[in-house]
């Protein structure tokens, strides 16, 4: 069996598939390929390691008869044409609950940095501004007895929620479903979507993305929220509109927010870029050495599943196997 890797992933999983036999060709740029280039390395290859960055479309997908197996080093999956991949009866994996709490730990790292103002007040101090304490320096928001809202309680929505206890939190969350675990352990209450977003002090965002969770904050959605809000996003940036939150930003309707995700990445809003009460991380979320090796072992061993004819543990669409 041969297979593809779009890009270098750690060694962990690559082992994996060379212990099974398996003849494999990893990208040898240190960069992202073009579609062209994923075409062309996916000839004769009877599986896939592909990555969020990677949009594996029907084009690519029916560009190899021979393909059994797409296996995406990342727990979201917007990035493959699923139906296309189920029409070829082609099993799809993804990297879940391995990198649910360094996920989770971002999210409170971007909360904890925007509400404290953490990268303005080192960029200050760096550039030589500091000149002695002030008792209106830097000021910012208290976390402790805060509202938190999260929206999508998955895995890891409800880790992110969790984490709160210190911090003796209100917990509202949106969801489709009731989320027992957040109800018992922190008396989370489940809201309305207009509730969540005037009450809660913080808001992070916990939902893969789809049609129905495309732009769910927009204009409307900031301004509601009130002045002091910290907006998070870890999932993906389309689930915000981002020219809508640039201005919100600019013109202060919230206190400030904690980006992991863009709409069009790399690209980012310009007008993001300049302003000081926004945080931009470069999608990095799950990005600790051990989790992206635990990522590496999970996608190995989807594929190896996969090309033997099981279902992978981590098949996103099962229904191929029904029918
Ligand atoms: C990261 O964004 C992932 O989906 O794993
Ligand atoms: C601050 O450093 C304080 O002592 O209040």
């Amino acid at each position: 069996m041969k297979i593809f890797i779009t890009r270098k992933i750690p060694k962990a999983g690559v082992d994996l598939l060379l212990n099974e036999g398996y003849k494999i060709h990893i990208n040898q740029y240190n960069r992202a390929l073009t579609k062209k280039e994923i075409i062309a390395g996916l000839k004769n290859k009877d599986g896939i390691i592909s990555l969020l960055s990677d949009k594996i479309d029907k084009e690519i997908i029916n560009s190899n008869n021979d393909l059994k197996m797409i296996s995406n080093y990342a727990v979201g999956y917007d990035n493959i044409d699923i139906d296309s991949a189920s029409i070829n009866k082609i099993p799809v994996s993804n990297t879940p609950d391995v990198l649910t709490d360094t996920t989770a730990e971002m999210a409170w790292a971007l909360l904890f940095s925007v509400s404290r103002r953490i990268v303005e007040g080192d960029y200050f101090t760096r550039k030589g501004k500091y000149k002695g304490w002030d008792p209106m320096l830097m000021l910012g928001q208290d976390i402790s007895y805060k509202t938190l809202g999260i929206i999508g309680t998955g895995r890891i929505g409800t880790s992110f929620a969790l984490k709160s206890k210190g911090f003796k939190m209100k917990v509202l969350y949106l969801d489709e479903k009731k989320n027992q675990t957040l109800e018992k352990e922190l008396k989370a209450k489940k809201v309305n979507k207009n509730e969540l977003i005037k009450k809660s002090d913080f808001i992070s965002i916990h939902l893969p993305l789809n049609k129905s969770t495309f732009h769910f904050i927009g204009l409307k959605e900031l301004k509601e929220m009130n002045k002091n809000t910290i907006l998070i996003n870890t999932s993906r940036g389309s689930i915000i509109d981002e020219y809508a939150l640039a201005k919100a930003l600019e013109e202060k309707w919230i206190f400030g927010a904690g980006l992991d995700v863009y709409e069009k990445e790399p690209e980012i809003n310009k007008k993001l870029l300049k302003l000081n009460n926004v945080i931009i991380q470069p999608h990095s979320a799950s990005a600790t050495f051990r989790t992206r090796s635990n990522m590496a072992i999970i996608a190995a061993k989807n594929m190896i599943e996969g090309l033997n004819g099981k279902i992978p543990t981590n098949c996103v669409n099962k229904k191929i196997f029904k029918m």
